[in-house]
Formats: structure tokens, sequence, C-alpha cells
């Protein structure tokens, strides 16, 4: 018999669905919500609505593009937490409801975990894949980690953002300066063309393994501020300059922070995952690194990055084999870490 897992996510502003049979992808389907550009941000009540509207369409399409019927499912994980309660708790009725009426296990989630597990997500491409164990640096709209990968259940968080995520940083950033939401693919494209030294931000003086983006974010908006008032146009004139100081600024923390945990954990393989993994410049320094310093640099594919159910499903596999059910009753948290 085969085994079959619905993955769901619901944690933000993507309400996911995928389907996963004998550890092979065979759909994944993301609807965002494109409600929260014009308010600069995620508004939560409006990302509850959205979720509620399109779980069952979403649901509905996994399961036709991957030719399954809902009678043949094995199991259904979905995303227990962190994330903005509202939305997780579409995700989690509707899997808990699945799971009762079907009689079928529950696998509860760590989203955080998930994001790292995308690495391994087999969608019939070959790639080369990080080994165990590793370093996985898991950067996105809402978690910036640094985190001791020694098996799929067995993860340890070794350093944690203390304020900002990086993905964070990036989007109040390019608001600031104007830019639509989120800004980080937008910072990403302008900062190709602009010098990253143009602008001096502050390094972040933490110790240990944890992060943190608060200053470089606020000497920015600064910046910005300051800019237009002494010359009223600025942040459009300076756009490719401030975009490329602003990330210069990120990726250099996240690289210090890297070269530290490598020397703490040596390890020979690390990861990227979350939503910022898509970033050029980070791709391209870090792999540079890795080159310099001897380790091997993974990012999953884009589609896996960003928040998505395949990643859902394939972390759920995992707790499926070790028997870590959840009870029917299982409530979402909007906090794990
Ligand atoms: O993983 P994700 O989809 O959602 C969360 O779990 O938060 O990450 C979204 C974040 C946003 O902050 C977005 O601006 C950022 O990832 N992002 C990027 C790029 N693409 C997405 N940041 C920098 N450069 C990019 N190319
Ligand atoms: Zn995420």
């Amino acid at each position: 018999m085969h085994q079959i897992i619905l993955g769901i996510e619901s944690s933000c502003d993507e309400t996911a669905a995928a389907v996963m049979v004998d550890g092979k992808l065979r759909s994944n389907v993301v609807a965002s919500q494109e409600i929260h550009a014009k308010w600069g941000g995620v508004v939560p009540e409006l990302a509850s609505r959205a979720h509620q509207e399109h779980i069952v369409p979403v649901v509905q399409e996994a399961l036709a593009l991957a030719g399954v019927r809902k009678e043949e499912l094995g199991a259904v994980a979905f995303t227990r937490g962190p994330g903005l309660i509202g939305a997780l708790l579409v995700g989690a009725c509707f899997a808990r409801s699945m799971a009762q009426a079907l009689r079928i296990p529950l696998l509860a989630v760590d989203h955080v975990q998930a994001h790292i597990m995308a690495h391994f997500i087999d969608d019939g491409e070959e790639r080369p894949r990080p080994s165990f164990p590793f370093l996985n640096l898991t950067v996105s709209g809402g978690h910036s980690q640094l985190v001791l990968v020694r098996s799929a259940l067995d993860m340890e968080v070794i350093g944690s953002t203390l304020d900002d995520a990086a993905g964070e940083a990036f989007d109040k950033g390019a608001k600031a300066m104007g830019l639509p939401y989120p800004g980080g693919p937008l910072v990403d494209r302008y900062a190709q063309a602009g010098d990253p030294h143009r602008f001096i931000l502050p390094k972040p003086a933490i110790e240990g393994l944890d992060l943190s983006f608060s200053g470089i974010k606020a000497a920015f908006v600064a910046q910005v501020e300051r800019g237009e008032r002494e010359r009223p146009g600025f942040a459009q004139a300076e756009r490719d300059n401030l975009c490329a100081s602003l990330q210069a600024a990120i990726i250099d923390h996240l690289l210090a922070k890297v070269k530290r945990a490598l020397k703490e954990h040596p390890v020979r393989d690390v990861g990227v995952a979350g939503g910022v993994a898509a970033n050029s410049g980070l791709r391209h320094r870090l792999t540079q690194l890795g080159a310099q310093l001897g380790f091997g640099v993974f990012f999953p594919p884009f589609a896996y990055c960003t928040d998505n159910a395949a990643m859902i499903a394939e972390a759920g596999r995992h707790l499926l084999a070790a028997n870590r059910f959840a009870p029917l009753d299982t409530v979402p948290v909007p906090r794990i870490h």
C-alpha cells in the first residue's frame, strides 16, 4: 500500500497544500494573499479570512493534481506553529477535522524545522543536498536562526534573532524607501546595480551566536529620512545604492555568525532555508565563503524556500515514520522557539 501524506501550511500569508506519495512530492499548491500589499505588511485578521476562503479549494487542487482521492490519504500534516494564531487555527482545524473524519494520523509540524526539511523534498529532480550533521541558516520574514541539524528529528537552535528577522529588515528597509511589501525581492534586484559601500551601516555587536537586525534597520531608516530632509527625492535617486548598502549590511552580519557557528560546531555543510535564501547576494557571498573555507553550501529551489506545504509534508513524513502522532485536540502555538 502506498503511503500518502497531505501537508497543510497556513502560518502567515500563504495558504498551501501538498501531497506526497511514498516520499515523493506529487503536488504543491500555494495561494498567496495579495490583499496585504496595500497595507505594507501582513494584516493578521485579513490573513485568517483569506485562509478560510482558500483552504478548501487549495486542498482540493493539491489532491486533484496528485491524482489522489481523500479516502486514499494515510496521514495529514499541518503547521502547528510558530505563526499568526488566527492563521494557524484555520489550517489546524481543517487538518484535525480531516484526520478525524478519515480516521488517519494527525502530524503536528514545527514550521521553522519544516523550512530546513525543504532541502530534502524529493520532486524527482537530482540535486546536491546537505549531509547530517549540518549547520542551517534559517532566514525568513518571521524567523532568523542558526540550527545544528543532526537528523530530521534532532535539531538544536544554537542562535536566534533577538529582535527582527532578516526578512523583516529587508522589508522594513524597503518600506522606508517607499517600496511595496514584501520589499526583500526588490531590494535584491536594485542592489545589483548599486554600490554596497555608498552608505555605512552599523555592524551589530551581539555576543555569541544570536543575531540582531534592529540596529541596521534603525540606522537605515534614519539615513533615508535624513537624506529626504536634506534632498527631497533622495530615496528614489539613491535607490540602488541604498538597497546595495542595506543588503550588504544584512549579509555581513549573517556571514559573521555562520563563520562563528562553524568555529564552535565544525560541520562540513551549511544549508540556507526560508524566503531570504532566495537573495542573490546571500547566495553569491555564502558560496564564495564556502569555497574559501572549505564547506559545502546548499540552497533549496526557490519554490521550497518561501512558505509552502511540501516542506510540511516532508517534515510530517519523518514524524509518521517515528510514530509521533498528534492528538486530535492539538492546538496551534503562535510561538515555539
Ligand atoms: O519564508 P517566507 O516566505 O515567509 C516566512 O516564513 O516569513 O519568507 C518571506 C520573506 C520576506 O521577508 C521577503 O521579503 C523575503 O523572504 N525575501 C527576500 C527575497 N525573496 C523573499 N529577501 C531578500 N531577497 C530576496 N530575493
Ligand atoms: Zn516560513
